[in-house]
């Protein structure tokens, strides 16, 4: 089974950083690679606040998060990847995008790596496919906010070997996750219940039925969900949201998918959600 002690997360948004975070917890040393240095920059600040927030409600010693807050090396030259046994990638959820990373980074690294997507609907198949390693490639779904979510839903490509799952269950696992192995197909099986459900909260607004503050009062009261469904799309982001939409809509090529009208303009108009400032709340 593959030996996983050197890790390297590419792109420090939102899920990278917090993916890097509790991998450099569970002590492997990690390189968060990043093209920009002013991401790289606000990833340092976002994971020394989250080990703050840990050690203040005494989850961690103050020694620990610093080691761990050490254990992460960031990067803005790809070839920091070379040695790397596992690499993560966590880049905006677009399909090229994640070909031209996936195509690089084969090149680069060492052919006995494991490669993991975090991609929250596209296909692992398709993007094993896009490497000389499909076998070697799996999906490694985390959830926002990482350090606090449980799950790691682990997806398995049309190749990926048993080995690969099992070493990756395992430092799931090792990273104080639950990982929940699925097979590929789109939307997984999070985001294929997931984002009908938002979909049709928007389109519940988009038709006048209620205000978003009284669709979220609903599932928040009624069903106990810790953010109604529209403040989880802000949270998540709604250009990642019609993106799913846009996976689920062309995967299963059912009407049942489409994506909201109301989400696709909202998209448009820069309305994207907690990290633009405005999506269906406002974020001054
Ligand atoms: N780092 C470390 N700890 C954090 C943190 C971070 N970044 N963010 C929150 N926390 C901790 C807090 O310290 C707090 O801990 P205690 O309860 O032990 O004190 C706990 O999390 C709750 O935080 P807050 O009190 O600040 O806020 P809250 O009670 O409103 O909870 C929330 C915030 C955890 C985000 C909660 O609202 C929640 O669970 N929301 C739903 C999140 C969700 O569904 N995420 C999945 C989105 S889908 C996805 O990510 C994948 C996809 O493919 C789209």
């Amino acid at each position: 089974m593959p030996t996983i002690e050197t890790i390297t997360v590419i792109g420090a948004g939102a899920m990278g950083v917090g993916i890097a975070q509790v991998a450099a917890m569970a002590k492997f040393e990690v390189t968060l690679f990043d093209a920009s240095h002013a991401q790289l920059e606000k990833a340092r600040v976002t994971v020394d606040g989250s080990l703050e927030r840990l050690v203040k409600k005494g989850a961690l010693s103050a020694s620990d998060a610093k080691a761990s807050a050490g254990r992460i090396a960031v990067a803005l030259d790809p070839t920091a990847a070379k040695e790397a046994d596992l690499v993560i990638e966590a880049v905006f959820e677009n399909e090229s995008v994640k070909r031209d990373i996936w195509k690089k980074f084969d090149a680069l690294c060492k052919p006995e790596a494991l490669f993991a997507s975090n991609t929250s609907s596209i296909s692992i198949t398709q993007l094993a496919a896009y490497t000389q390693r499909p076998e070697r490639f799996i999906g490694m779904h985390f959830f926002n906010p990482v350090p606090v979510m449980q799950l790691v839903e682990v997806i398995r490509g049309n190749k990926t070997s048993d080995a690969t799952c099992q070493a990756v269950m395992d430092l799931a696992k090792k990273m104080g996750k639950t990982p929940v192995q699925v097979n590929d197909y789109p939307g997984f099986v999070s985001n294929r219940v997931l984002m009908p459900l938002i979909n049709e909260a928007i389109f519940a607004v988009f038709e006048g039925v209620a205000t978003a503050v009284s669709v979220d009062d609903i599932f928040k009261l009624g069903m106990a969900h810790p953010m109604g469904p529209l403040t989880l799309a802000d949270f998540i982001g709604l250009d990642v949201c019609l993106n799913i939409m846009d996976v689920l809509h062309q995967g299963f090529g059912d009407p049942k998918y489409r994506p909201c009208p109301l989400l696709r303009q909202m998209v448009a108009a820069g309305k994207l959600g907690r990290k633009s400032g405005e999506g269906f709340y406002k974020y001054p």
